[in-house]
């Protein structure tokens, strides 16, 4: 056991810590607000390794470990929420889907643009009737003579959808097999028979665009399937134990956020002539935050160290990874709440960031499996009962 971090990942802990805070940070309230995407961040990014960090060199990412993915994702969350969203799915749905799934061609095909942050990549599992029971899905690839499949159907809240390149699709190849009946699809946006809905507009993290993706008479040719037929609910449970992992980092990230903007408050806001932070119940607010908080981060990155250890010997670590996204989301409720209360009035105040923070921690118990979904997965799999 040892809590401290290694060179390398200090290092890109502190490239993500400059680019959050020079470039992200000033910027979060203007994205908030207009709902722009941050593309010009996004390539910044991007051209330092941030939107491929556990992408190897030779595919066009920064070739780290998990340890340093969660360390660069609270950099960034906790300089604007939203941004980390769209890294977190270019990250750990997109690339690490591919490179983990993918075929040697598939990988050298789509994910260098992605992992460069020149293009951006989806994940398009849910659907208008089917998000927490994914295998309740409708969209439909038939498969052809030719060995390729014509896709028809709807995929509903896409992170990303209005702007990615390439999506990693579920769909239902055999209707008879339930979750076996399932095939994953890499799909270009860019080729006939893919639309996209309006963006949605959102409480929070409104500058992570999202939209519902429709395909009509989509052609995906044999070698745009990703993985074997068949597979691809295990393939999109496997990737989202990654992606629980990039949530969870998110969540800690934005609760710090609002524990710092909380401590600084407490000092120098005086009521009934002192600091408020002198009143015992403010006080027990700041460890209850405190205890959270640390709770959260290192529980995301001992779920971090349990995915670098299951890359090596092929395992997984399901419960960890919910664990993690399970305590870290329900911290960042917790915190941001707190920490909006502790600033009174200014807390509701669209002049300081505690609202935004408070409105950005609410997606992160829903996205990636809700907490209900996440405690389903952890008593599961400590029990084994169903
Ligand atoms: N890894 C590998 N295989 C897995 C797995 C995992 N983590 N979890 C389940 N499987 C396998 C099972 O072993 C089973 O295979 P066998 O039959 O061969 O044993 C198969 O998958 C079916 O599993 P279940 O019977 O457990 O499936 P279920 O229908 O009961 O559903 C569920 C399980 C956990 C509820 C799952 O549907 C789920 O996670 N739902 C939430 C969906 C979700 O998280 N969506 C996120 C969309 S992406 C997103 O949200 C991105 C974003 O916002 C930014
Ligand atoms: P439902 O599944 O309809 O759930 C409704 C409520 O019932 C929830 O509280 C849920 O926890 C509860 N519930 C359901 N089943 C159970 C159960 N068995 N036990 C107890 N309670 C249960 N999806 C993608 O595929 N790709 C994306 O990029 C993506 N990005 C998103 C971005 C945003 C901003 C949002 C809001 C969603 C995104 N999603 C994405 C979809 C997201 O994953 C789903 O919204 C989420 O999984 C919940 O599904 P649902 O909305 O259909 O809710």
């Amino acid at each position: 056991m040892d809590f401290r971090f290694t060179e390398e990942q200090l290092m890109i802990q502190d490239v993500a810590r400059r680019i959050a805070q020079e470039k992200i940070a000033p910027s979060a309230e203007h994205h908030d607000q207009t709902g722009e995407f941050p593309l010009e961040n996004i390539r910044t990014l991007g051209e330092n390794g941030l939107m491929g960090i556990e992408v190897p060199a030779e595919y066009g990412g920064a070739g780290m470990d998990p340890i340093s993915y969660v360390l660069a994702m609270i950099e960034i969350a906790e300089a604007d929420c939203a941004h980390s969203t769209i890294v977190s799915v270019n990250n750990s749905l997109f690339c690490n889907g591919i490179l983990k799934f993918g075929t040697e061609a598939q990988k050298q095909k789509y994910v260098r643009a992605i992992a460069e942050g020149k293009e951006i990549g989806a994940f398009a599992l849910t659907e208008p009737q089917s998000g927490s029971d994914a295998t309740a899905m409708r969209c439909k690839a038939v498969k052809q003579a030719d060995g390729s499949f014509v896709i028809n159907g709807k995929k509903s809240w896409i992170t990303s959808g209005p702007v990615a390149k390439y999506i990693i699709l579920f769909a239902v190849t055999d209707p008879s097999k339930g979750a076996k009946g399932i095939t994953a699809f890499m799909v270009d946006t860019a080729k006939p028979g893919f639309h996209r809905g309006k963006t949605e507009p959102k409480l929070g993290i409104r500058a992570s665009a999202t939209c519902e993706i429709e395909f009509q008479d989509y052609v995906a040719t044999a070698d745009e399937v990703v993985g074997q037929e068949g597979e691809g609910f295990k393939i999109a449970m496997g990737v989202l134990d990654a992606g629980r992992i990039g949530i969870a980092s998110q969540a800690v990230g934005l609760a710090k956020a609002a524990y710092k903007a909380a401590v600084a408050y407490v000092k120098e806001r005086k009521s009934f002539g002192q600091p408020i932070g002198s009143f015992q119940m403010i006080q027990a607010k700041i460890a209850d935050m405190k205890c959270r908080l640390d709770a959260a981060e290192i529980l995301t990155l001992r779920a971090a160290w349990a995915k670098a250890e299951a890359d090596k010997t092929g395992g997984r670590f399901s419960t960890e990874a919910s664990v993690a996204k399970l305590t870290a989301s329900e911290a960042a409720m917790f915190i941001t709440h707190q920490a909006l209360q502790i600033h009174g009035g200014m807390g509701y105040s669209k002049e300081m960031p505690l609202e935004r923070y408070f409105r950005d921690a609410k997606i992160t118990e829903i996205y990636e499996g809700t907490s209900e979904i996440q405690r389903l997965v952890i008593a599961r799999n400590e029990t084994g009962l169903r």
